[in-house]
């Protein structure tokens, strides 16, 4: 049988034959169906991308309805038992695994990239006290690209390797330094001798009046394999920013300023910080009856809860469980974990979810992980946007490397006045 799909327009009585390929027609072989040689030709209507694929990807695998996510075919829980970090960032940027002498250069490379201009300071400095760090952190990922005019060189494979190396080290930096803002402390500079997850937590935690801090090494592994989850997920909402503002050929700076803008929405890496304020708003199992009514009632969201693509249990939500008994045990139990667990018990028990497959996702219960380890909640999304680095980029040098990629421009329906004058 030939991979193609017989079109018959009952407008004109014509018929198409137009080819399939990896499971999808091109969309611009529908521009050929038309009713007369003025008719621009059939659109296909997708807001929301629900069934539009804008690209082919070779980096992270999803399959919603069993559950599954793979880097460059790697299972994600393989990746969250054996590998760090880092060694995932080189796999979706770079398509294999490093050997020992690659990783080791990687890291001296991504850890020599780690300090910020000192003019970086001033601009953090000249935030409200309150100011959400989201907006911190948006705001001097773009002010990067100003320092860097190199960056713009993105078809020179060298710049854009240094434009990685710097984007990943030194957003661990920017987003510490948004922290300590907020809460009034002096900036820690990055410690070179320290692994990416400690340095980090150094950067946020360590006293200004000493240089001697030694972050506790399963907090720094948990916060490692939280990272390693939040690495990738293929095209979604921040990700897609980051290709269509890439599209149209800014450096990356800018381009990952938009993704990040893109990542701090509550539907999407704002979900975590939202999960939490649900949970303490819930404050006792008693009250989930009330909520779950409320959500059935279309008055508001189950956050944590659903996805566009999984349509079964999220994977990393699975590893975050096991993860969060780990981290429990070093910083005590976080109270609101007895209120989630029963919270998931109750959905999944009931038919509105069960119906809709509605599962909790990764954002479920890696915020009380944050918040066990003492991150304040408008931090949270933050978290999200420093591995997710790794996956924009990796996704951005994709897209401009491919030879079928152009512009982001989609089309629209136009259903406004047709012409009319001014009186
Ligand atoms: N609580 C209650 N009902 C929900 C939820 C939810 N969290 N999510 C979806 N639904 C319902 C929705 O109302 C709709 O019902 P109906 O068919 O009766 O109209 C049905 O389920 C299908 O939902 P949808 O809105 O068509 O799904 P979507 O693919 O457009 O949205 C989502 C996906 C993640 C934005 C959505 O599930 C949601 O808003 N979840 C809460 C926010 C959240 O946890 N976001 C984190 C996503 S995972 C990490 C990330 O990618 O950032």
């Amino acid at each position: 049988m030939p991979d193609t799909l017989t079109i018959k327009d009952n407008r004109t009585g014509k018929q198409y034959e137009i080819p399939i390929e990896s499971g999808a027609i091109h969309a611009t072989d529908l521009r050929q169906i038309k009713t007369s040689d003025s008719d621009f030709g059939l659109l296909s209507y997708d807001p929301a991308f629900l069934n539009t694929a804008s690209c082919k990807s070779k980096i992270t695998f999803v399959d919603g309805d069993a559950g599954i996510l793979r880097y460059r075919g790697y299972p994600i829980e393989e990746l969250a038992e054996k590998c760090t970090y880092l060694q995932v960032a080189y796999l979706l940027v770079h398509g294999e695994l490093p050997s020992k002498s690659e990783y080791e250069q990687w890291v001296h490379n991504i850890t020599y990239h780690t300090m910020v201009h000192e003019n970086v300071k001033k601009f953090v400095d000249g935030f409200h006290h309150d100011a959400h760090p989201m907006g911190m952190l948006v705001s001097t990922i773009a002010a990067l690209s100003t320092f860097y005019p190199d960056a713009k060189n993105i078809f020179d494979e060298k710049s854009r390797d240094l434009q990685i190396w710097r984007l990943i080290g030194k957003i661990p930096t920017l987003a510490a330094f948004a922290y300590r803002h907020s809460v009034g402390m002096a900036y820690i500079y990055p410690s070179n001798d320290l692994t990416y997850a400690e340095n980090f937590l150094s950067m946020m935690y360590r006293p200004s009046w000493t240089t001697k801090y030694e972050p506790n090494k399963t907090l720094a592994k948990a916060l490692d394999v939280l990272f390693i989850l939040h690495a990738d997920h293929e095209q979604n909402c921040s990700t897609n920013a980051m290709r269509t503002v890439g599209s149209s050929h800014p450096d990356p700076y800018s381009a990952a300023a938009a993704a990040t803008a893109a990542l701090y929405g509550p539907l999407h890496g704002g979900a975590n910080e939202e999960v939490v304020r649900m949970l303490e708003e819930i404050g006792s199992v008693d009250k989930i009856p009330e909520i779950i009514r409320q959500v059935k009632d279309g008055k508001r969201l189950l956050m944590g809860f659903g996805h566009r693509v999984y349509k079964n249990y999220d994977p990393r939500a699975r590893i975050i469980k096991k993860i969060a008994d780990q981290v429990f045990e070093v910083t005590g139990r976080n109270r609101l974990l007895d209120i989630a667990l029963e919270l998931e018990k109750v959905a999944l028990s009931d038919d509105y979810f069960v119906k809709r497959k509605l599962y909790p996702n990764v954002d479920f219960y890696s915020g009380l992980i944050y918040q066990a380890m003492g991150f304040p909640m408008d931090i949270f999304p933050v978290l999200f946007a420093i591995p997710r680095m790794s996956g924009w980029l990796a996704q951005w040098q994709e897209m401009l490397l491919d030879h079928e990629q152009k512009i982001s421009r989609p089309r629209q329906i136009y259903l406004g006045y047709p012409e009319r004058h001014v009186p």
